[in-house]
């Protein structure tokens, strides 16, 4: 094996450039090599190396927004050990993923991969899941860095964000991130106030000088425009490989545009990667079979199921007649290996899923006998002009109850593409308000990977069941939510604005190159705590079968860090889980800072009648802001409040801190 020493200046470069679409340079076989797969949800591998498309099945899981709307760090950590033991059993190295970019558009084509709006909680997930992972033996590639928040001309655009925003929103989610120590990050395809990411120094020193990240950054694919540039930069592998740019970067080093030192330095980090990644796969054998992995997917996605309104009517009673409606209950209709993009988001993180798509009809037949069927109105729109949507409405004229399956899927939802609209195409609108007017006791269940507007039905049906992008026994997860025989306890990692019109980029500065990020700091329920009249859904926000109560809280201070407990009660009849939120409130700032922050967060399992005390332990960096003036992190003296919420528009309890001097201390 050849050692980074041995290697030859024009084979340090070739190791710049990466080879093919998925590999490092291995130098027919004198050296070891990294093979890269897509993407977070499961694999999407093509089994030619060159091909890009051409794909092994594999475990479909719920996708990432799912997996966050969980908030359960034990099931992002499974779920990242059985992507990489799917990472053994086809031989791939590291995954690309996970993506820890912020919602801050609802609209983004990429948010059913994207984990929050919040950047405390996407990075707490990112954290987890890549902590999992490399122990489990693959490694992972956080991604995109940085400022990548719409598909909208994402190789053209620069999103102006200022320092303030970009440390304590955009960079927060990846600084959380390097704590796991991820053994490659991925640059973003866009421009950061107007520098390329591919050669956006000054983020990848804060990286490395800030955030401790000790790994390879790796291109996005085809992102980098200038290999020179990027290399000066401190980007250390472009892929896939390209032999203009490759050639360009000889001539370059030839005429001393790139130092010896920064070549041995880049070459170096690459070959540490590849040790790094075979390091991880040392005596690792497989933590769960294939067909536990299987159903985990089911566990994750009733887990992330989230009840956004239920006038009671759900769980669904014995014996109850049912009426089923929509395309997406029965997508099991369609060859489900020839539509891998079928109740998913297209693009690089689809994945060809390893079992057929599930039928809900049947599900549910197991349960309450004989359902009447009709698809009513098809995936895309576009077929609905065949549809009889008169059948379905007569259905379920004459059902105690009617369900209707509706939602978005790869078509809408992808890479490369903004979504155009929040809404639902208008023949599933029409379905919805059509059997709602003739049967009240109408529940919709939406498959979508990012917020849909609900205004035009929402007050006419009984209840709205989120089921996402479900992943492989989605199916099942579904029927044993709409039973009873799991009580839902997802909530939302997004909030689920009204309608686009009241979103904070609905009227920003944006053209074809220039995205102006004018909002600052209120991305998310940041800004709607100061227009709470836009929400639908709150961040935080999920119904359960049960209620809980907050009460006996009790903060305790010392100097550094403040200690919270509490009690949380289950005052129902079925045992369920509940996630409690831990924002923090400066009273009076000094500077601009948001309504409040998320800081923490803590779910419990209770059972009917018992409780739970619950404790979260806040160091004082969760007091900070980014203070322009001084270029660094702060903590002003002042008066706090810890709110402890059910949602972010749900507070139970809250208790008051000071900080005096730097140091925290109770407020009597
Ligand atoms: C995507 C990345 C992905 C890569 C490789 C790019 O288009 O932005 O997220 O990992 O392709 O497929």
């Amino acid at each position: 094996m050849k050692t980074g020493k041995e290697l030859t200046a024009e084979e340090k470069l070739r190791l710049l450039c990466g080879h093919g679409n998925w590999h490092t340079e291995d130098f027919d076989g004198k050296l070891e090599r990294v093979r890269m797969t897509d993407a977070s949800m499961g694999i999407r591998m093509p089994i030619d190396p060159n091909e890009w498309q051409g794909e092994r099945p594999s475990i479909a899981y719920p996708s990432m927004q799912m997996l966050a709307n969980t908030w359960n760090t034990e099931v992002v950590r499974k779920y990242a050990e059985c992507v990489a033991d799917d990472c053994l059993d086809a031989g791939a190295d590291v995954v690309l993923g996970p993506g820890v970019n912020i919602k801050r558009d609802p609209l983004c084509g990429r948010n059913f991969e994207y984990l929050s709006e919040d950047p405390y909680l996407a990075g707490v997930m990112g954290r987890e899941y890549i902590s999992a992972m490399q122990e489990e033996g693959a490694g992972t590639c956080v991604k995109h860095f940085c400022a990548n928040n719409s598909e909208i001309n994402r190789r053209q655009q620069t999103s102006d964000v200022d320092e303030r925003v970009l440390r304590e929103i955009y960079y927060k989610p990846f600084e959380i991130a390097c704590e796991a120590k991820p053994v490659s990050l991925m640059c973003s395809y866009n421009r950061v106030n107007g520098v390329r990411a591919s050669e956006y120094q000054k983020g990848f020193d804060v990286l490395k000088k800030e955030f401790g990240f000790d790994g390879l950054i790796i291109s996005d694919w085809d992102a980098v425009r200038d290999r020179t540039a990027s290399a000066n930069a401190g980007l250390g592998l472009e892929m896939p490989f390209c032999r203009e740019r490759y050639e360009q970067l000889v001539a370059d080093y030839k005429a001393g545009k790139l130092s010896d030192e920064r070549l041995d330095e880049l070459a170096g980090q690459v070959m540490e990667f590849v040790a790094r990644c075979k390091k991880l796969q040392e005596g690792k054998k497989r933590k769960h079979t294939q067909e536990e992995r299987i159903a985990f997917t089911q566990k994750a996605e009733e887990e992330g199921i989230v009840l956004l309104k239920n006038n009671g009517i759900l769980p669904l009673a014995k014996d109850k007649k049912l009426a089923v409606c929509g395309w997406y209950a029965r997508p099991c209709a369609y060859e489900w290996n020839q539509n891998p993009e079928l109740l998913s988001g297209g693009g690089s993180a689809r994945v060809i899923r390893l079992t057929p798509m599930f039928d809900m009809k049947a599900l549910l037949e197991k349960e309450y006998g004989e359902i009447l069927y009709e698809p009513a109105f098809s995936d895309d729109g576009v077929n609905d002009i065949f549809m009889t949507p008169g059948a379905a409405v007569q259905n379920a004229a004459g059902r105690d109850v009617n369900l209707v399956f509706a939602g978005t899927g790869a078509r809408v939802e992808s890479e490369g593409n903004d979504r155009k609209s929040m809404r639902l195409t208008p023949a599933q609108e029409r379905t919805i308000l059509d059997t709602a007017a003739v049967n009240p006791n109408t529940v919709v269940v939406l498959f979508a990977g990012a917020p849909v507007d609900m205004s035009a039905w929402l007050d006419k049906v009984a209840a709205v069941v989120w089921a996402g992008f479900p992943g492989e026994r989605g199916g099942e997860a579904i029927a044993n939510i709409l039973t009873g025989k799991v009580c839902p306890s997802g909530k939302l990692s997004e909030t689920f604005p009204k309608t686009y019109d009241g979103t904070p980029t609905a009227t920003e500065y944006r053209d074809s190159q220039v995205t102006r990020y004018q909002e600052g700091l209120d991305v998310g329920y940041r800004y709607y705590d100061r227009h709470p009249e836009a929400v639908q859904f709150p961040f935080g926000y999920g119904l359960s079968y049960t209620k809980f109560s907050y009460g006996d809280l009790n903060a305790k201070t010392d100097v550094e860090r403040v200690t919270i407990r509490f009690e949380i009660k289950n005052e129902g009849t079925c045992a369920g889980k509940e996630t409690a939120q831990v924002y923090i409130r400066p009273c009076m700032p000094m500077v601009y800072r948001p309504v409040k922050e998320l800081k923490g967060f803590v779910k419990t399992e209770v059972k009917a009648g018992g409780s739970k005390r619950a404790e979260v332990v806040l160091e004082k960096s969760a007091f900070a802001y980014w203070s322009s003036a001084k270029d660094c992190w702060t903590v002003d003296d002042g008066v706090y409040e810890i709110l402890i919420g059910a949602s972010s528009q749900d507070i139970r309890l809250c208790a008051k801190v000071r900080i005096a001097d730097g140091k925290l201390e109770p407020l009597n």
